[in-house]
């Protein structure tokens, strides 16, 4: 059996559970959780443990001990696809199970095995010390079907699984925008029962602040299984609008990206990122929304997938936008100018999943993995480390919201016959884009996200005509699907994100 390198033992000690996600050489994708059980030890005793590098068999032996436990199990519930990370740890008589969220089958965490016949995939894991640098390293067997497996993804669950538990903070996030008076997070009536449902009422929500507080409440919902109901196949599943509903103010600051393209300074940066994120949370809502009923065949994994990533765009959002209050309290969010570019490309392939795979997740944020770096050293060289921080964050989950594109795209080429994946994609830039898919390429983080340069090298796009995202007519695209090309705003000759 093939093991594989999951990280230094010293880096799972911050949190209790970790998702990861592998690749084969193949290009086959498996979502799978890290459970680092408590250790009766506090993390400053079992950082000085583990950090001490050794060749000595016991010594190892001990601080597998002393963690006690690691399993790595498969993301997905065998039994109807629930999302694992959030499943209730539990000692019974057998061994120690995880108890799914949404109909509490539990499986052994060893064996996976389960009272109800049902089996849940699980990985043998090993702590050992690496002869090449000495270091205690937790490594897992892969996955049978396929070879060369490599690590894409490892990122915590979330903070409630920190260790030590992060402080109880009364604190109230800085949202810039009030919530809409006497408008819950949760709507009186007609609350939303299904994921679906969610879905088209973010997608329906103008407010930031409001559709923020509802995307972290839907997926916490959905990954604690209070709501277990995906709903892409029921008969009555609404539909998502043409265009997300923004606010009076924000559309009436809306303009042609050529004007914003030029204006320079930090706070304009921000201001256009976290105009950005926004669109990003729908566009994650959107994908769900539109493409769910319409591929009936989806696996509840595409469904978590896509529900973290408007997690993710909503916790970049909330980030910015706090940024921006800092350092320039004048200009909230919602008080510059700011455009809508990114919704022409959701209009544009809103009749194919494959198509919006290929456009937004691979041509759009696989361009924000090219252009971030150069953004993260302007910030730097300013010296606003805080904002360093914040784009970094970014930058990670970036990488992991390109592998999904890649992940979906890859899948559903599959479902297609086998159709090659790279040709593929090629093909639907060629229909859906227009002009040159533009370097220089990050071409390391690009490789990590799944897309060798023969995906995107010497790629251009033919496209003509897109239809007006107010709805009133086609019209000829011209300068502004180049300017999606650069995702718009300059900034010292710099073009962001
Ligand atoms: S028990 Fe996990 S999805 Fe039903």
């Amino acid at each position: 059996m093939e093991l594989l390198e999951i990280a230094p033992l010293q880096n799972l000690l911050s949190h209790f559970r970790f998702m990861i996600t592998v690749r084969s050489q193949e290009d086959c994708y498996h979502s799978l959780i890290l459970f680092r059980l408590s250790s009766g030890l506090d993390t400053q005793q079992l950082e000085s443990k583990t950090s001490e590098k050794s060749h000595d068999l016991q010594q190892v032996q001990s601080i597998h001990s002393d963690t006690r436990q690691i399993y790595v199990m498969e993301a997905s519930c065998p039994h109807l696809g629930a999302d694992m990370s959030h499943a209730e740890i539990e000692e019974c008589d057998t061994g120690i199970v995880a108890v799914c969220p949404w109909h509490r089958y539990d499986f052994d965490l060893k064996t996976g095995k389960s009272e109800t016949g049902l089996r849940a995939c699980t990985y043998q894991v090993e702590v050992k010390v690496d002869p090449r640098d000495g270091v205690n390293k937790v490594y897992m067997g892969t996955p049978e079907e396929g070879k060369n497996w490599r690590l894409v993804e490892l990122r915590p669950v979330s903070e409630e699984f920190a260790d030590p538990p992060p402080p109880i903070s009364t604190a109230k996030t800085p949202f810039l925008l009030p919530v809409v008076e006497n408008e819950p997070v949760v709507p009186l009536v007609e609350a939303p029962k299904t994921l679906m449902q969610w879905a088209v009422l973010i997608l329906n929500t103008p407010n930031p602040t409001l559709k923020v507080e509802r995307t972290r409440h839907a997926v916490n919902l959905f990954r604690t299984g209070e709501l277990s109901s995906i709903g892409h196949k029921s008969p009555n599943v609404p539909k998502p609008p043409d265009v997300p509903s923004r606010e009076d103010s924000f559309r009436r600051n809306t303009v042609d990206p050529k004007k914003v393209k030029n204006r320079k300074n930090h706070a304009v940066m921000l201001h256009a990122l976290a105009n950005i994120e926004q669109w990003a949370i729908d566009l994650a809502w959107d994908i769900i929304a539109r493409f769910g009923p319409t591929n009936p065949q989806l696996p509840p994994a595409f469904f978590s997938d896509f529900a973290k990533m408007a997690l993710d765009e909503s916790k970049h959002f909330s980030l910015l936008t706090a940024r921006l209050a800092a350092i320039s309290p004048s200009t909230p969010y919602g008080s510059m100018p700011v455009h809508a570019s990114l919704w022409e490309s959701a209009t544009v392939t809103s009749h194919s999943l494959r198509s919006r795979l290929a456009i937004i997740h691979l041509v759009h944020e696989a361009r924000g993995l090219d252009i971030n770096p150069a953004t993260i050293e302007r910030f730097r060289k300013s010296g606003d480390l805080e904002t360093v921080k914040v784009m970094e964050i970014i930058h990670a989950d970036e990488v992991t919201h390109v592998t999904s594109g890649h992940r979906w795209f890859t899948w559903v080429c599959s479902q297609e016959g086998n159709v090659d994946p790279v040709s593929t994609f090629r093909e639907e830039v060629r229909i859906g884009w227009r002009g040159e898919v533009k370097g220089p390429f990050n071409a390391e983080d690009r490789e990590k996200a799944g897309l060798s340069p023969h995906f995107y090298e010497d790629l251009r796009g033919e496209m003509d005509f897109i239809p007006n995202i107010n709805g009133s007519s086609d019209k000829h695209i011209g300068n502004l699907t180049e300017d999606m090309a650069s995702v718009t705003i300059e900034y010292d000759g710099v073009t962001l994100k």
